[in-house]
């Protein structure tokens, strides 16, 4: 569960130009949720996300995860709860090194579960399973550049890479945003099934209503830092994707 508990986030307090990013926020996200966070551009929404995983910290108000109040450690320190993966595809992933490379930086970085870190075959043999899961026939290109991929292909990995430790939080900040839709399937797909096969607690920020609309188990709207709309995923059952579009209006 992370708790989220009156948080307020201010830039270049008592300037000109102060803005209350976060404006007290209180939300109780449970470890089976999906949270979908939409919201006009400036609402707050990344400075949300970076207070849950510490390239932030609250001016006002605490978080935490499964009761560890982490509102003070570092981004570092939460990567044994927290992965995350942003909008641009190379952030997650070194280019010139090989597929397999990666994940073997990965595992090192994150003690991967399930993965036996080295260079041995078993590992490249775990490896090349695990992406053959992402159904993208991937898994007979493990020793080209990660840079020869498509940024699709590269964000499913990012995706695959950043699920495979023992964490138990997902952030996306706009996952697809730079992909084609096509690509934009593939990655939201891959994301849905990682969520699920991995029981993850999810927070996807997106500005694809569709996307919104057809994924996760609850939907919020973000407005000049706090949360206008909060809908459980019965409510967002009963919602139209036009009524989506309407919350713009
Ligand atoms: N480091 C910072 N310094 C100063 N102002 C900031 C900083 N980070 C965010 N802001 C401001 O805080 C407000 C909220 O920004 P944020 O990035 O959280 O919005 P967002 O909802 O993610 O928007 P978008 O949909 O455009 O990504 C904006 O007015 C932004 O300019
Ligand atoms: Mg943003």
């Amino acid at each position: 569960m992370i708790v989220i508990k009156d948080v307020h986030k201010v830039f270049n307090r008592g300037k000109a130009n102060q803005v209350n990013a976060v404006n007290g926020i209180k939300l109780n996200i449970t470890d089976d949720e999906f949270l979908v966070i939409v919201g006009s551009n400036g609402s707050g929404k990344t400075t949300l996300l970076n207070l849950v995983a510490g390239s932030e910290f609250p001016d006002i108000g605490s978080i935490s995860i499964d009761s560890n109040d982490v509102s003070k450690l570092t981004d570092y320190k939460r990567s044994q709860w927290i992965a995350r993966v942003f909008q641009n595809p190379i952030s997650g992933t070194a280019s010139d090194l090989s597929i397999l490379d990666n994940f073997r930086l990965a595992a090192i970085r994150t003690k991967a579960k399930g993965l036996s870190i080295g260079i041995n075959d078993q590992f490249k043999q775990q490896v090349k399973e695990k992406i053959a899961t992402l159904g993208m026939g991937l898994e007979n290109k493990i020793e080209q550049p990660m840079g020869t991929l498509s940024g699709g292909q590269r964000q499913a990995l990012t995706l695959l890479m950043s699920v495979m430790d023992s964490c138990k939080v997902l952030l996306l900040d706009e996952p697809t945003a730079a992909l084609d839709p096509r690509s934009a399937d593939v990655v939201m797909r891959t994301a849905d099934k990682l969520i699920t096969d991995f029981k993850l607690t999810a927070i996807l920020i997106t500005h694809n209503l569709k996307d919104a609309y057809n994924y996760g188990t609850r939907i919020i709207q973000m407005s000049e830092g706090l949360v206008l709309r909060d809908l459980s995923n019965s409510q967002k059952s009963d919602l139209k994707q036009s009524d989506l579009f309407d919350w713009f209006g």
